[in-house]
């Protein structure tokens, strides 16, 4: 793996209790400030591939790999905000306790620094001094004090597994447009998961493809977009680009 590595996995074979394989030989490198996506349809391994990446692998799923990097410093995002969040807790409690344990910090300062939070994520900042509770958010905002909850430790590197998929066209645009934002602010990398080509096209600079638990093919997206290799790469291509666009 090459040094300027900060988050990877090298020939990651995951298997099912069966010995059935899952994943299959998926080499995978995230460099400092990096935007790589993994692309791919239901199924084919994109969310057990980032598991393994964070050390999270689900009771059941069996492990080989070449090698590895490790980064204690990184942060996931996941697919449904609703069911990431305890729904009888307070929000504001859940974030302040996040940064608590991360930061260490003391009652009045991870209160200030979970309101600097709100303040960024454009949430509201009512919520400060209320006991609200998720299910009194949209998607959206409970997706931002995800998001909160993730930069609060700093990350070096940011693991999006779908993280707009849950949301309407609107706010997930926004959604992706926030998470770039922070990116350029703080400089921290992004890998970022979906089976959306057009969503990862517009915030990826490189990409994998997946199916069926290998990575068919990788490059930058453009690239991808305009001669895609691969038969699949070729249909999930084929399904974004206007007619006008593909003929040309
Ligand atoms: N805990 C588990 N035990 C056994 N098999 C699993 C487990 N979790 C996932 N799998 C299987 O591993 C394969 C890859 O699953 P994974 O969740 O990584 O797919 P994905 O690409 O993230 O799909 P999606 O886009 O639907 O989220 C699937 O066939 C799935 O059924
Ligand atoms: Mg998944």
């Amino acid at each position: 793996m090459d040094g300027d590595v900060i988050l990877g996995v090298e020939g990651l074979n995951l298997y099912d209790r069966a010995g059935n394989r899952l994943v299959r030989d998926v080499s995978i490198g995230l460099r400092a400030g990096e935007t790589l996506g993994l692309v791919g349809e239901s199924g084919s391994g994109k969310t057990l591939t980032l598991r393994s990446l964070v050390g999270l692998l689900p009771d059941g799923v069996r492990e080989e790999c070449a090698g590895r990097r490790d980064n204690p410093n990184c942060a996931m995002i996941f697919q449904n905000p609703m069911s990431a969040l305890d729904p009888l807790c307070p929000v504001f409690r859940q974030l302040c306790e996040v940064i608590r344990i991360r930061q260490r910090t003391n009652p009045a300062k991870t209160k200030a620094r979970a309101t600097e939070l709100l303040r960024r994520l454009s949430l509201p900042e009512e919520l400060a001094v209320s006991d609200r509770l998720p299910g009194s958010l949209s998607g959206g905002q409970c997706q931002r004090v995800l998001i909160a909850m993730a930069l609060s430790c700093n990350p070096e590197a940011l693991l999006c597994d779908e993280p707009t998929t849950a949301l309407d066209v609107t706010v997930q645009r926004q959604t992706l447009a926030l998470i770039g934002e922070l990116q350029r602010e703080r400089g921290f990398a992004v890998l970022f998961v979906t089976h959306n080509l057009a969503v990862a096209a517009q915030v990826c600079r490189s990409l994998a493809v997946m199916r069926r638990g290998e990575i068919v093919e990788r490059g930058p997206v453009r690239r991808l977009l305009t001669e895609p290799a691969h038969e699949y790469t070729k249909t999930l291509a084929r399904a974004i680009l206007p007619v006008s666009r593909r003929e040309a």
